[in-house]
Formats: C-alpha cells, structure tokens, sequence
C-alpha cells in the first residue's frame, strides 16, 4: 500500500499550496482548559493562516423556532469552521469547498455545499449554527445554538493528531460545560437548564477513530484490540460522555452512527478496487461500531429515562443511496468529485481545478466526505425518515412534537 508516499506527497504539495500568512490569533478564553492538551500534540509544521472572512446569514428563517437551539458535537461530517482557527492540514477553507454553498464561499465546512446539521438548522428554524471557536461577542450569539465540531477529531483523544491540532471528542464535551456556564452567568440557572433541556444535540463522531487510528495501526491498536474490543471501548467512551451531558441538563440527544468509509474514494484507490466495489473489511468494523453504539443509546436510554436519545444509521442512509443511486439521481457512485487518481481518491482536494465542474451527480464530494446532495437526504432521513428509516427508536422530529412529559 502506497501510503507512505502518498502521506509525503500529501506534505509537499500542502506546503505549496498553503501558504502561511500571519500567525494565529486563539481566543484565549476559549482555549484556556484546552493547552495542556494541544502542547500534548505534535506541533504541526505549518503555520495556521487566518481564518477567513465567515459572512453567513445569521438571519432566522421565516417560521419561528420550533426548539430553542441546536447544539453540534463531532468530526469534519459537521465542522462548519472550527478547523479556521486551528493549526491543522484538516482544514476546508478554501475553493472548491463552499462553492454550491449558500454563499459561495469556502467557511471550513468539507462539502460543496451543506453539512447535514445545515438542513437541520433549517427543519428547526433556526439560522446556521456558527462555530463555537469564533464566538467573540456576548452570549446571546450563542442562544440558538453553536457548533463545536473539530475535523480530525475522534472520540479517542489522540485520533487525528498527526493532522495537526484539533478539538478532540472530550474537549468539545468541555466546551458545552463551558458554554453552559456562560448561559448561567448571563441569563441565570433555570433560564440556562430550560434553554438546554429543549435544544437539540447532535453527535456525529468516530470515524476518524477508524481512519486515522486503528486502520492505520497506531501505537500497534490492531494488536492489542480486536475490532469488537475497540468498538466497546469508543462505545463507552461515548456512553460517558453523553452522561456528562446529561448532567448538565441535556435531554435531547442524536447520535449519528457512521458511514460507510470503506467505500469512500481513499480506500477505493488505497485497495485498489477494480470496480468500484466497497472494502468489505472495513464496512464491517463500520457496521459492528454502529451495532454496538446503536445498544449503547438503547441501554442509555433505559438508564436516563426523562432523557430522548436516538441513534440514527448513517451506514443505512448511506448504503441505500449507492444502491439505488439512480432513483435519487446520482450516476458517479465511486468518484470523488474533487481530487486526483483513481476515483479521485489519492490526492486529496485542494484546488478548484481538481473539481468536477457539477457535484450534484456525485455521491462522493472529495476522498472521505459525501456531497451536498446526500446530506441533503441524510437529514431528511434524520428528521423523518423521508427516504428511509435511520433513527431508532424515533426520528428528530417524532421528539420535538411528542406531548411534553
Ligand atoms: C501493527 O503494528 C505492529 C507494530 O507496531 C505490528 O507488529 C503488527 O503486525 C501490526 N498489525 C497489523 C495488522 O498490521
Ligand atoms: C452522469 O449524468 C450526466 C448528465 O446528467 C452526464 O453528463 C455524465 O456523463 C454522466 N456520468 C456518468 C459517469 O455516467
Ligand atoms: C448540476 O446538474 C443539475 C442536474 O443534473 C442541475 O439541476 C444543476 O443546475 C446543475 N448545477 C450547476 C451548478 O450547473
């Protein structure tokens, strides 16, 4: 397997391409708790460049909100600028990404166009929900929610890190402890619990567990772990954290299983797939990891009974789009629409030139994240299950309008 190679490849051409411009400027507050952790990383070997310009209409929808806030936890499947701030290779700030987005511009979301908790926002009501690790102002910019989703970022703290710094699975859980000091500072206890308890939590994390850990061995991992011992320890690891939610007054929680990686276009181009076939071994890992968390949430579920949590398959959402790719009208199953190699899945997308000029065929954005057009049905599917059932016991929806308990 050429990833070695590819990995030094992967270096140089980033050291070409981004050019670092002037050194970071942290929010100090919001790091603070955190630098103990980051000096733990490897320092990456480039500088960070500013964050751009993040113009997004903040704007509510015309219908009124039907929850208080949306509150987004996980990896690059939903950061929407976290990664700006950051030292780290894993950012998605610049063209082609963003460029079928509401704005056309690139904010650090790795898609073309929306992230799923983009049309979630918008089922609920809400504006976009911004970046947590951008809010400078007062706490009412954080009333409708903030999204502290960190690319590279796995549920095991060093997962990721050879990426450069990222906000890790536990930090993020921190960073909502944080922020719900904040809202009790601001607007007092039992203002900050009621806004709490009625918002939406969204988790969508665990894939770079697989991508960046054990697939690539780590610390010998695949010697020491079986995948069902590995798929145990992220699952409870998980089951803590959402307990540490529960704690401070989080009642409504979706946990996103994850998707098929093993058909992403990296690992068809590392497997050197003739046909596009999907890598069996790692779906499997993928499918034991959503088995394990989807019993997890159930067993959770029993536990924390004033509590709504749900689990919805994005594995499922997934698999049935590729199936049936051409009822919902994608016909490039296997291609990443931006990157270089077979399936474009050797060189990762870091230019205009390397794109597709329409991703709206394309299942596949770039070598690991889906396009616009399938987060568009996984959120449908989240919220309603419109074009197939994914959540378990019920859907976003069926818990935003059940009676009040
Ligand atoms: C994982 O790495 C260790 C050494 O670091 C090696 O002994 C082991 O064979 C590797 N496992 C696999 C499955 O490649
Ligand atoms: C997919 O469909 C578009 C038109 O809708 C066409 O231009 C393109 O060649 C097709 N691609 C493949 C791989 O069939
Ligand atoms: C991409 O193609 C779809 C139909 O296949 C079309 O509706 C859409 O306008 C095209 N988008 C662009 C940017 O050309």
């Amino acid at each position: 397997m050429a990833c070695p190679t590819t990995f030094a490849l992967f270096i140089l051409i980033s050291l070409i391409l981004l050019q670092p411009r002037t050194a970071l400027q942290y929010p100090e507050e919001l790091i603070n708790g955190l630098e103990q952790n980051l000096v733990a990383l490897n320092s990456p070997t480039m500088s960070p460049s500013e964050p751009p310009n993040l113009q997004i209409s903040t704007t509510l929808s015309s219908s009124s909100p039907i929850v208080p806030a949306l509150f987004v936890i996980g990896d690059s499947s939903v950061d929407c600028g976290t990664n700006n701030f950051l030292g780290t290779f894993a950012r998605a700030d610049r063209l082609p990404y963003g460029r079928d987005f509401d704005t056309h511009q690139p904010t650090g979301r790795f898609c073309n166009g929306r992230v799923p908790v983009d049309y979630l926002a918008e089922r609920l009501g809400l504006p976009f929900v911004p970046s947590y690790i951008g809010q400078t102002g007062p706490v009412e910019d954080m009333i409708h929610g903030v999204n502290y989703a960190s690319a590279g970022a796995g549920i095991i703290f060093s997962s990721g890190s050879e990426l450069g710094q990222h906000i890790s699975f536990t930090q993020q859980i921190q960073q909502v402890m944080d922020t719900y000091e904040q809202f009790t500072l601001s607007m007092g206890e039992d203002a900050a619990a009621e806004l709490i308890s009625n918002s939406v939590f969204y988790i969508s994390i665990g894939t770079n567990d697989y991508i960046h850990y054990y697939l690539r061995n780590v610390s010998n991992v695949q010697s020491l772990y079986l995948p069902w011992s590995f798929n145990q320890f992220l699952a409870s690891t998980m089951k803590q954290e959402i307990k540490n939610l529960y704690n401070t007054n989080v009642r409504k929680v979706v946990v996103m299983g994850l998707a098929p990686i093993g058909c992403a276009p990296y690992y068809l181009w590392q497997y050197e797939r003739e046909n596009g076939e999907c890598v069996q071994m790692i779906n499997d890992m993928i499918l034991e990891f959503n088995f394990v968390v989807r019993y997890m949430v159930e067993e959770l579920s029993l536990e924390l009974v004033d509590a709504d949590i749900i689990f919805c398959d994005a594995f499922e959402a997934s698999m049935d789009i590729i199936m049936n790719n051409k009822r919902y009208g994608f016909n490039v199953t296997a291609d990443a629409c931006c990157g270089l190699g077979k399936y474009a899945g050797w060189i990762m997308c870091i230019s205009p030139e390397m794109a597709c000029s329409n991703a709206s065929n394309h299942i596949w954005w770039d070598q690991f994240h889906p396009t616009d057009a399938v987060n568009a049905i996984l959120a449908d599917n989240v919220w309603s299950g419109l074009h197939k059932e994914i959540c378990y016991p019920m859907n976003l929806q069926n818990i935003i309008t059940q009676k009040d308990r």
